[in-house]
């Protein structure tokens, strides 16, 4: 993964320097969990529709040494200046950077695994904020490490779904299910279609090469945003299930039954949204798995859909995309994420993207005045155990 529109770095890179990074104890276990693109499939998760991440080359790497004494986790980052504490017998929301740790030892707690003091030390790659789901890896490491140490052998899956309560019901963000189950489940060259009612997985080949470009902007509307939207949505399947008792699930709705139901605007676009966007993650899934490559136009579909009716994205994210769609050998490109500022990735010729990142950021800088991040990145292996001792 590279960093500025320079050829992308091997994808071996950052795994070999995880022990390296660690260099204030000898860990007794040191895991890591990548954040994710989502490629299509936006506002679906919590809908009951579909979805189809990738896991990134950034990483999140979490590194943990058992202490003789004490009931506590002792924290710190590589990326905050304040270290905290987590209390091991009544593990509490602090309003600070380690809740996502304290949650994954809440839920690890209600699970029945006994944790013992420890000191743990965190250093990412993955930018907070811009929507490449820094906590999700956060939590999927955090998890993995700490269920390592105490002996359990949680499945991928059970990791996945611990984060996920971590985030939604201790920290008290709303998402859907696809960042830690991204984060936990992604594979080199693969990307994780979710089918997200029923929670089942499968990997598909994604051989595509990605550039993820981050706008940084507009960070603290998203989770009001957010939960706006999902209220919207619950309010239209309410609606909806005046005339369909038996709908399990917003995505589960047709096209011709959110017509015929005349909802009030702007919930009839909401679903519309869903449903559609959900079809749409089928119709590349049915791409992907015949080895073909990410259809473009999709993508292009799926960045109009977020723009005009679900309503999430930006100008400078739709700046970017309408301007990636003139460079040569670029097949398709849209926002990533919840949206209202974050990513956009852009899919093409891989030898195409170097230069289409070079200059997309020194026009987005002249028209915007901040110079965007820029990333070339493959479908990337995801969360594991690192080696020790290296
Ligand atoms: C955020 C959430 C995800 C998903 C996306 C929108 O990234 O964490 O669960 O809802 O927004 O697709």
């Amino acid at each position: 993964m590279s960093e500025g529109p320079r050829a992308p770095l091997s994808r071996r890179d950052a795994a070999d320097t995880a022990p390296a990074r660690f260099v204030e104890f000898a860990p007794d276990v040191v895991a890591s969990a990548p954040g994710r693109v989502n490629l299509i499939g936006e506002h679906t998760d919590y809908n009951g529709g579909e979805v189809l991440p990738m896991a990134i080359a950034l990483r999140t790497w979490v590194a943990v040494r058992r202490r003789m004494h004490g009931n506590v986790l002792h924290v710190r980052s590589a990326s905050h200046a304040t270290e905290g504490e987590v209390d091991l017998r009544a593990p509490r929301c602090a309003g600070a950077w380690w809740d996502y740790l304290a949650g994954v030892v809440a839920q690890l707690a209600a699970g029945g695994l006994v944790l013992p003091p420890c000191d743990v030390a965190i250093t990412s790659d993955i930018p907070a904020g811009a929507g490449l789901s820094s906590s999700a890896a956060l939590e999927v490491a955090t998890a993995l490490a700490l269920a390592e140490l105490t002996g359990a052998s949680l499945p991928m899956r059970e990791i996945a779904l611990l984060g996920h309560r971590a985030e939604t019901a201790f920290v008290g963000v709303a998402v859907g299910i696809m960042d830690q189950f991204a984060s936990a489940l992604g594979a080199a060259d693969r990307a994780l279609h979710i089918d997200c009612d029923q929670q089942v997985t499968e990997l598909i080949p994604m051989r595509d090469a990605v550039l993820v470009i981050d706008t940084r902007g507009r960070r603290a509307l998203r989770r009001s945003a957010f939960n706006a939207r999902r209220a919207e949505c619950d309010r239209a399947l309410a609606l909806l299930r005046r005339a369909h008792p038996e709908l399990r699930h917003l995505a589960g709705a047709t096209v011709d039954e959110i017509r015929d139901a005349q909802l009030p605007a702007p919930l009839d676009r909401r679903a519309m949204h869903v449903v559609e966007e959900t079809d749409r993650v089928r119709a590349a899934v049915s791409v992907l798995r015949r080895g073909e490559p990410l259809p473009g136009e999709l993508l292009c579909a799926s960045h109009a859909s977020l723009r005009m009716q679900y309503e999430c994205s930006t100008p400078e994210l739709d700046w970017l995309v309408a301007r990636a769609m003139q460079c040569d050998d670029v097949r398709g490109a849209r926002l990533t994420g919840a949206g209202w500022g974050g990513c956009a990735i852009v899919v093409g010729e891989a030898a195409a993207l170097p230069g289409a990142a070079a200059a997309l950021a020194t026009e987005f800088a002249a028209t915007f005045g901040r110079s965007p991040r820029t990333w070339i990145t493959r479908a990337e292996a995801g969360a594991r155990l690192e080696p020790l001792g290296s």
